[in-house]
């Protein structure tokens, strides 16, 4: 459809994707055969009987947890630095074909090191698979390295001082820090240090916040982590002065409507806080999350607003402009996606 056509021809930018969310079942089966990594046994749960079956699963995920057990066991047959490349390069073939120009990833290296898989291992592949999507589509991008906030502070501490002494920040390897895994009873003050020490060599921070956790994982994501960016934050409709306040102080916040309906946070698109975000004036982008797992990669999150809430050109255009301004790219690249 025309619309259509103009949702993919918007110069787009994803802010919100982890890279070990983009793994499909398909690829998921082929790798575990390929790396003899057992999946859990069919009879114990009938969803890892075939691909088909592990995506119709993936389409009654209850709940933030509920999903991320999946996901961690995805995630599993990921061993080579040629699979970490080739997955990542697979995603961007896909954000090209969507029409997005710049992409900023999450990756988990605390998942793949616990079991036995190397930071550098990781990080190679996903290097590598970057360079590849600039030279083939110009499609740029930055990795984000997120910690897992079920696991401990200091652990997090461990991974934050193996980039930075392999030289990852400074050399713009990685571009900045996040928080993902399980909200609820994981505050981001536990993190307060390392989001710190990030804060004092000048990298980047993000976190999850407000996406199953009240508004007050925002705030204190704010104030005591002192991040640049939200993901997710769609609680921020619960605490108007908050609200105001991002809106104030233009702080991205990365929304994910896709993610949100198959994890149970909104019942249906229209339930989010798209509407009340442009009047109250604050920055956001759409983003795929985990792509594999929900159902549609970003030009299918555009059109799923554009269904739900049915949007002027110029609020696409806004749309679209924040989201550039809100990237961590350098200026001279803003202002060619602009
Ligand atoms: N929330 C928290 N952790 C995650 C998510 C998410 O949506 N996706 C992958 N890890
Ligand atoms: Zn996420």
């Amino acid at each position: 459809s025309p619309l259509h056509q103009c949702l993919h021809d918007l110069p787009k930018c994803e802010h919100h994707l982890h890279i070990e969310g983009s793994l499909s079942p398909s690829l998921l089966f082929r790798l575990a055969a390929l790396n003899s990594v057992p999946l859990p046994d069919a009879s114990i749960d009938p969803s890892f009987t075939s691909p088909q079956t592990l995506e119709d699963r993936y389409t009654r995920f209850t709940s933030l947890n509920d999903f991320l057990h999946y996901y961690f066991i995805g995630m599993s047959v990921l061993i080579t630095s040629a699979d970490f490349e080739s997955l990542a390069y697979e995603y961007f073939t896909r954000a090209h074909a969507d029409g997005a120009l710049h992409a900023e990833i999450f990756f988990d290296p605390q998942a793949h090191t616990h079991r036995g898989v190397s930071y550098t291992t990781v990080v190679q592949g996903l290097s590598a698979a970057q360079k590849r999507a600039e030279k083939d589509f110009g499609l740029t991008s930055e990795l984000i390295l997120c910690f897992l906030r079920h696991m401990s502070e200091t652990d997090a501490d461990v991974h934050y001082q193996d980039a930075v002494s392999l030289g990852h920040f400074s050399d713009g390897t990685v571009a900045g820090i996040g928080l993902d895994s399980s909200e609820v009873g994981f505050p981001p003050e536990i993190f307060r240090e390392v989001y710190a020490s990030a804060k004092a060599a000048g990298i980047r921070r993000t976190a999850h916040a407000g996406e199953e956790g009240d508004s007050s994982y925002i705030s204190r994501a704010l104030d005591i982590c002192q991040v640049e960016r939200i993901d997710h934050g769609i609680r921020l409709v619960d605490n108007e002065v908050l609200l105001k306040r991002v809106a104030r102080e233009k702080t991205l916040v990365t929304m994910c409507p896709l993610s949100n309906v198959r994890l149970r946070c909104v019942s249906k698109v229209e339930e989010l806080p798209v509407r009340k975000f442009l009047d109250e004036g604050v920055r956001f982008s759409i983003n795929s999350d985990d792509p594999a797992y929900f159902g549609g990669y970003i030009l299918d999150n555009y059109c799923a607003v554009q269904e739900a809430f049915g949007l002027s050109l110029k609020e696409w255009r806004y749309i679209a402009e924040g989201a550039i301004e809100g990237s961590w790219c350098e200026e001279g690249r803003k202002k060619e996606l602009l």
